[in-house]
Formats: structure tokens, C-alpha cells, sequence
């Protein structure tokens, strides 16, 4: 892929099947992926690819010059996705095939029920990015971190300091319940920006651009499975792709967003309010009340479309206190047992098995 010329990159996850129940991921099954992501690139389908897991999902990470949301390279995603299900259906593995909510493919993964982050680019003369994904929790999930990154000079210093994101920046954000999307420019709409996104269950923000020039800097998924499916299957577990440095937001800035636990939505049973916890790779095992939700974060350097790393950035004690500060944030939330706020409000548990309990009272109820 000679440079000036565009690069595709494509985040493509699932959750397959869990070992043990939720909270991570079988080892035979990343290897079947890393085997058959290895054949498409020897027939040039892709340029590079990463497979890696967080908690229960399955991560595809994949380079290309196909544009986003090609056919070639959502069908082979797809493929990958109901061939480890085949293999965790053989070990019994815990809710197998569970995002794959459709059939057959029918030309993209999009409404199928894994999740998509995609963007298409001209590589940098150095080009630093990095992957976030997040297991327990929501699409929407990236709001507040996106906000901080983009809009918050207590954040980034460069919003500040760096006269080429001195203009701010665009975000793209997308009202999930109507379907409609609107484009709002920061700095001078962070008030009606953040009257949106702070309603992360239905404003969500799905893109932004440096506004100067119109470069694209990060894409989130914004799938929601229980949208999708008319019930509560399991979690969005949403992933999102950052490009930095360079007229945008360092490295350490876009880090610096995740050093405060945030509560997300999801943890147990995908109803409960809970702290996002930055882990290293190899702490992404939700156990404790199958959670507390997790986020890590795969840093690359793209080399003529070639995905120089991974580097886990979350693997620096600098997070201990955030780690430690979010298990205090878990132990005080759990305390409230299934009283609000720990448990979501009624109409975030729509999509649960709680209006089939409530249903069942329903004829008991009499005139006060
Ligand atoms: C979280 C999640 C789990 C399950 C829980 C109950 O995203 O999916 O917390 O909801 O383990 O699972 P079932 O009902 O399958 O026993
Ligand atoms: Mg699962
Ligand atoms: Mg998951």
C-alpha cells in the first residue's frame, strides 16, 4: 500500500461463546480466527489483521484497501464469527453464536449483531492509533472519553496549546431510538453537544473530524443488540478506533480520558450501573458479579497498511489508581443490590427478562 493512498481500518466483533459463562474467551477459538484471518491475507483480502479478546468478545482487527463496509471484508468477518461458533458449540461454551442474530449474510455485518468501527484514511507519514474495547457494557459507553478527547481543554492540553486543533473539532452523533444522525462543532456547540451525549443510551456519538480540515480522527460502533433482537441477548461490548498525534490529540491525552472509572451500562445481566475499568490485555476477565465492565486498549503504528503492534497501553501502573479507585466504585454500587441507580431505570430495562417478571403481577394490582 504505497503511501497518499487510502488504508482502510476495520474493528469487526462478536461474542461467540464465553469460557467460563461470560467472562473470557477460549484459546482454540483465537487461534481458529488468527488461522483463517492468516489465509485471507495470504489471498490479499486483507493487508494485515490482529485478532484479539475482551472478556467474551471476539476481536477482529483488519487493514485493507476495500473501503468501509465492503462485502468481501464483512463476509469474511462473518464467517470467521460462525465458524469459532461451530467450535464453541463443540466444547459447550457458554452462549454460543450469541450475537450472531441473523441467518445468513446478506452483504454487511451491520444489524446482524456484531459490532462495527471502521474508517478509511491516507496514511500519515508516522500514523499512530489505537483500538479501545470494552466488554460489559454499551454502545454509548465511548460518549464521555470522546467528549474529554475532543472537546475538553482540562483533557487535552493541545485544544490549548496546538495551534492546528485550535479550531476544534466535529462530532457526528447519531439519535439510535429515531434513526437520524446531526453534526455538531466544538467548541461552540459543547453545551447543546453535551445536552445530547449525556444521554448515552439513545445520543451517541459515532464519529469526529479535525473541523480545519475534515480528517477523520475516530469512529465508534453504535450497535445496539437489544434493538436488534427485541430482547435482552447480552451486551453491545463496544469497540472504537483513535487516530493521534500530529494535529491531534496525543497518544497520552486520548489515555488520559480513561483515567477516570465513569459508570457505563451493563455488568450483570446487561442491568446494572457500574465503573469502566481500564485493564491491561491479560486482565480483561470479568469475574466479580460478571463485571466490573473492562476497557483495553490495542495501540498500533500503520506501516504502509501493515499493523505494526500491538502495544498494550493499559499495562502501565500509571491506571493503578484508577483501577483501584473503579473496585471501590464496584463495591459501593453493589451495596444497593437491586435498588436504582446500581440496577438501570425501568425503561433501560426494557430489554430484559424483568417485564416478564413484572407481567406476572400485573392482574394483582388493584385502584388506590
Ligand atoms: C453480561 C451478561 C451476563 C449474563 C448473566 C446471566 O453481559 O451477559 O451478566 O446476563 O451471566 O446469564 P444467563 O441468563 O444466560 O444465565
Ligand atoms: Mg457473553
Ligand atoms: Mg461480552
Amino acid at each position: 500500500m504505497p503511501n497518499g493512498k487510502k488504508i482502510t481500518i476495520s474493528v469487526i466483533k462478536a461474542d461467540v461463546g464465553g469460557f467460563v459463562g461470560h467472562s473470557s474467551f477460549h484459546p482454540a477459538l483465537l487461534d481458529m480466527a488468527k488461522e483463517k484471518l492468516g489465509n485471507a491475507k495470504d489471498k490479499g483480502i486483507v493487508a494485515d489483521f490482529h485478532v484479539i479478546r475482551c472478556g467474551d468478545d471476539l476481536e477482529l482487527i483488519m487493514s485493507h484497501d476495500k473501503g468501509c463496509d465492503n462485502k468481501a471484508i464483512h463476509e469474511l468477518a462473518w464467517n470467521i464469527f460462525t465458524a469459532c461458533t461451530e467450535a464453541a458449540k463443540e466444547l459447550k461454551l457458554y452462549g454460543a453464536g450469541q450475537d450472531l442474530l441473523k441467518d445468513a449474510f446478506t452483504g454487511t455485518v451491520k444489524g446482524m449483531g456484531p459490532g462495527v468501527a471502521e474508517m478509511e484514511f491516507v496514511e500519515r507519514k508516522s500514523e499512530p492509533v489505537i483500538i479501545f474495547m470494552a466488554d460489559k457494557t454499551s454502545s454509548g459507553a465511548w460518549n464521555l472519553p470522546l467528549y474529554k478527547i475532543f472537546g475538553d481543554p482540562f483533557n487535552t492540553a493541545g485544544l490549548v496549546i496546538d495551534p492546528s486543533m485550535a479550531d476544534g473539532f466535529c462530532f457526528n452523533v447519531l439519535d439510535v431510538k429515531e434513526d437520524k444522525s446531526i453534526m455538531l462543532s466544538c467548541p461552540e456547540e459543547t453545551y447543546c453537544l453535551l445536552a445530547l451525549i449525556g444521554a448515552t443510551s439513545r445520543y451517541m456519538v459515532t464519529s469526529v473530524y479535525r473541523k480545519k480540515d475534515k480528517e477523520i480522527t475516530a469512529v465508534a460502533s453504535t450497535e445496539r443488540l437489544g434493538f436488534i433482537a427485541g430482547k435482552y441477548v447480552g451486551k453491545d461490548d463496544p469497540v472504537m478506533i483513535v487516530r493521534c498525534q500530529s494535529g491531534l490529540p496525543a497518544v497520552g491525552e486520548v489515555l488520559e480520558a480513561f483515567s477516570f472509572p465513569y459508570l457505563v451500562r451493563g455488568w450483570m445481566r446487561g442491568s446494572h450501573n457500574g465503573p469502566l475499568m481500564p485493564v491491561p490485555f491479560y486482565e480483561a476477565n470479568p469475574t466479580r458479579f460478571d463485571g466490573p465492565p473492562r476497557v483495553i486498549a490495542a495501540g498500533f503504528q500503520i506501516a504502509n497498511g501493515r499493523l505494526i503492534g500491538p502495544h498494550d497501553m493499559f499495562d502501565d501502573p500509571s491506571f493503578d489508581e484508577t483501577r483501584k479507585k473503579a473496585n471501590h466504585v464496584a463495591e459501593y454500587m453493589r451495596r444497593h443490590g437491586p435498588f436504582e441507580p446500581h440496577r438501570l431505570p425501568l425503561e433501560d430495562m426494557e430489554y430484559t427478562t424483568l417485564p416478564h417478571v413484572l407481567g406476572k403481577l400485573k392482574h394483582r394490582f388493584e385502584k388506590h
